[in-house]
C-alpha cells in the first residue's frame, strides 16, 4: 500500500507523479483517518505500506502515523525527499517505529539537483540527512528518477549512494503521464544516452554486487514491448491519496473521467473488491485486439493504463509502446530535441488555482515518481 498522506512538498519536480490538480491541506484525511486505513488494510492482508506524498515529513502528525502503521503490524517504508527533516524529528520517528527510509535524490550534481527540485541548497540538506539515518543504524534506499538532464550522470550517482551508504538504490527513468507528460521535451533522452546509461547500469551493478543492491528501471519509451505496470491493475497493489480516494495506481487519477472511490465513502476492502475502477481492468478480459490474441499477454498484461490514456485518451487501448500497437507511431515519431541540447525549459509542479480559487504558496514533489 501507498499511503499518500499529503501532496504538500518543499520541492517541485517537473515528473511529478501527483496529478496536476493536486489536493490541499484542508482536504487531507485527518490522523485518525489514516488510522483507521492502516488497520483496515491489515485487516485486508496488506504487509507494507510506504509512507509518501508529496513530502511526508510536512505532516505534525507523521510520528502518530508510523506509529499506527507498526501498531497495525505494517512494515513502513518513509518515502521522502529529506529536506524538512532535523536529526531529532527523524530519531523520533524512529522511535515511533519507522523502519527504512528512502531518500530521493534528483542528481549527483549539487547545482544541477537543486534546479531540478527547484530547491536551494536541496541537495546539500539531503545528504546530511543520508548521513543521520545511516548514523542512528536505519536501513537505506537511495532514490534517483533519471531523464535526459541527468541520465549522463548515472555512474556519480551511483557512487553518491554508495558513499552515503545506501543498502539499495533505484534508477528510474521517467514515466511520461502528468507533470511529465507536461514537461517530455524537456525530460525525453536521446536513445544513445539510453543505451549508454543501460551499460553504465549494468556494470555498475556487477561492481557493487553485494555491498549495494542496484535496481536500475528501463525507459520503455525505447522498448519493443511494455512494461508489465503495477504487476497487473488491482493485482497487489494500491495507493490512498491524500483525500482518502483508492487507485489501483498511483498515477490513475492522471485518467480523467474515471471514478475512484473514497475511504471516506467506503470501507477499503470493498474498493478492493468491488470497485468498478478497480475491476475495470483486472485480469486479461478487458483486453482489446492485439493484445486479446497476443501470446505475450499475461507477461506484460498488455502494458501501462495510465501511459495509454495519456498518449491516446483511451486507458483501454493497448499501450502503445508496443510495437504491435496500431498506435505506436504515437512513441516512435516523437520529435526529441538533439543531443546535448537541454530543451525547453522545466514547467515545475505547483498547485494550480481552482477556478474562482485562491493560489495558495507554491509545493512539488519530492518522492513523486518513487
Ligand atoms: Fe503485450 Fe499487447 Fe503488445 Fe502483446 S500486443 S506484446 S499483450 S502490449
Ligand atoms: Fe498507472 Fe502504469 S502507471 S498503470
Amino acid at each position: 500500500m501507498l499511503a499518500e498522506l499529503t501532496h504538500r512538498c518543499p520541492l517541485q519536480c517537473p515528473y511529478c507523479s501527483n496529478p496536476i490538480a493536486l489536493s490541499r491541506r484542508s482536504e487531507e484525511l485527518g490522523t485518525e483517518e489514516w488510522v483507521d486505513v492502516f488497520g483496515q488494510a491489515a485487516a485486508l492482508g496488506v504487509l507494507q505500506v510506504h509512507l509518501s506524498g508529496g513530502e511526508p515529513t510536512a505532516r505534525s502528525d507523521l510520528e502518530d502515523l508510523v506509529a499506527a502503521a507498526r501498531a497495525a503490524g505494517l512494515y513502513n517504508n518513509l518515502i521522502t525527499a529529506g529536506v524538512l527533516l532535523t536529526r531529532e524529528r527523524l530519531a523520533a520517528l524512529q522511535a515511533a517505529g519507522v523502519d527504512h527510509v528512502q531518500l530521493s535524490v534528483q542528481d549527483s550534481d549539487p547545482v544541477n539537483a537543486d534546479r531540478i527540485g527547484n530547491c536551494r541548497d536541496g541537495h546539500a540538506r539531503k545528504l546530511e540527512v543520508a548521513g543521520w539515518v545511516r548514523e542512528l543504524g536505519l536501513p537505506l534506499t537511495v532514490n534517483a528518477v533519471v531523464h535526459r538532464q541527468n541520465l549522463d550522470h548515472i555512474e556519480e550517482i551511483v557512487a553518491l549512494a554508495h558513499r552515503l551508504g545506501a543498502h539499495r538504490l533505484e534508477i528510474a527513468n521517467v514515466q511520461y503521464y502528468g507533470w511529465a507528460l507536461e514537461n517530455l521535451s524537456a525530460l525525453m533522452p536521446t536513445r544513445e544516452q539510453v543505451e549508454r546509461a543501460g551499460a553504465v547500469a549494468e556494470r555498475a551493478r556487477e561492481r557493487y554486487r553485494g555491498r549495494m543492491s542496484i535496481d536500475y528501471v528501463v525507459p520503455d519509451y525505447f522498448a519493443r514491448r511494455p512494461k508489465r505496470c503495477m504487476d497487473g491493475w488491482g493485482s497487489r497493489f494500491f495507493a490512498v491519496t491524500p483525500r482518502g480516494r483508492v487507485l489501483p495506481c498511483h498515477a490513475a487519477e492522471t485518467i480523467t473521467g474515471m471514478a475512484f472511490s473514497s475511504v471516506r465513502e467506503r470501507p477499503l476492502a470493498w474498493i478492493w473488491h468491488n470497485d468498478a475502477a478497480f475491476n475495470r481492468f483486472r485480469g486479461l478480459d478487458w483486453m482489446p485486439e492485439p493484445c486479446r490474441g497476443c501470446e505475450h499477454r499475461e507477461r506484460d498484461l498488455g502494458g501501462c493504463r495510465c501511459q495509454a490514456f495519456a498518449l491516446t485518451g483511451d486507458a483501454g487501448a493497448t499501450d502503445p509502446v508496443c510495437e504491435r500497437s496500431p498506435l505506436h507511431h504515437l512513441v516512435t515519431g516523437r520529435a526529441v530535441p538533439p543531443p546535448g541540447a537541454d530543451g525547453p525549459a522545466f514547467r515545475y509542479r505547483r498547485f494550480v488555482a481552482a477556478p474562482g480559487g485562491a493560489v495558495p504558496g507554491t509545493t512539488g514533489a519530492g518522492s513523486g515518481q518513487h
